[in-house]
């Protein structure tokens, strides 16, 4: 794989944000109205492994779930056609994998949601998240999330746009990503 290969797909959509911030859900239903492919990042490395995420925290550890996860990211951005990208929450924090999104893609695009929407998005679906899966109510979720988030914004920042979404309306962002495209 050529990481400095000159013909960069910059017209792909990444996106970008903390677990729980419709990601998956937005690019799945983008995707049907643009008709572009949609890919999961960490539904990739489960396929890859043939494991779910929280075996893989288990069976080899955050920083190993990391490499696998840089890899394949680099993987997916060296692909030659049009896509729409979900990455996991902590992809942009490690390696230069924010860096290495900017580079190939001018559509990295952050899904900003409130702190007490995520807690009480992620509260339910924490058993999904091996990161999240010990926290026992949900005060102590938002507390978590706060910090954490708080590490990893500067991050999720570097962005070319960011999307503000206060509601449970996968339509409306879509709307908003849309209009981005058009500019
Ligand atoms: C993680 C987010 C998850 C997944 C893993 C770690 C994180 O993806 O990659 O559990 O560190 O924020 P989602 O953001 O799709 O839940």
């Amino acid at each position: 794989m050529d990481l400095y290969d000159s013909t960069n797909n910059c017209n792909s959509i990444i996106l970008i944000g903390y677990m729980g911030s419709g990601k998956t859900s937005i690019g799945k239903k983008l995707s049907k109205k643009i008709n572009y492919d949609f890919i999961d990042l960490d539904k990739e490395i489960e396929k890859k492994l043939n494991k779910s995420i929280s075996q893989i925290f288990t069976d080899l550890g955050e920083l190993e779930f990391r490499k696998i996860e840089n890899i394949i990211l680099m993987k997916i951005l060296s692909l030659k056609h049009q896509f729409i990208l979900s990455v996991g929450g902590g992809t942009p924090c490690y390696y230069d994998n924010m860096n290495l999104i900017l580079s190939k893609s001018k559509y990295s695009i952050y899904l900003k949601v409130p702190l007490k929407i995520l807690s009480k998005r992620l509260y339910l679906k924490k058993e999904k998240r091996p990161i999240l899966s010990n926290i026992d109510s949900i005060n102590n979720m938002k507390e978590f999330i706060a910090k954490h988030i708080f590490e990893r914004i500067p991050f999720y920042e570097k962005s070319n746009f960011v999307i503000e979404s206060n509601r449970d309306d996968d339509k409306l962002v879509i709307e908003k990503i849309i209009e981005i495209l058009k500019q």
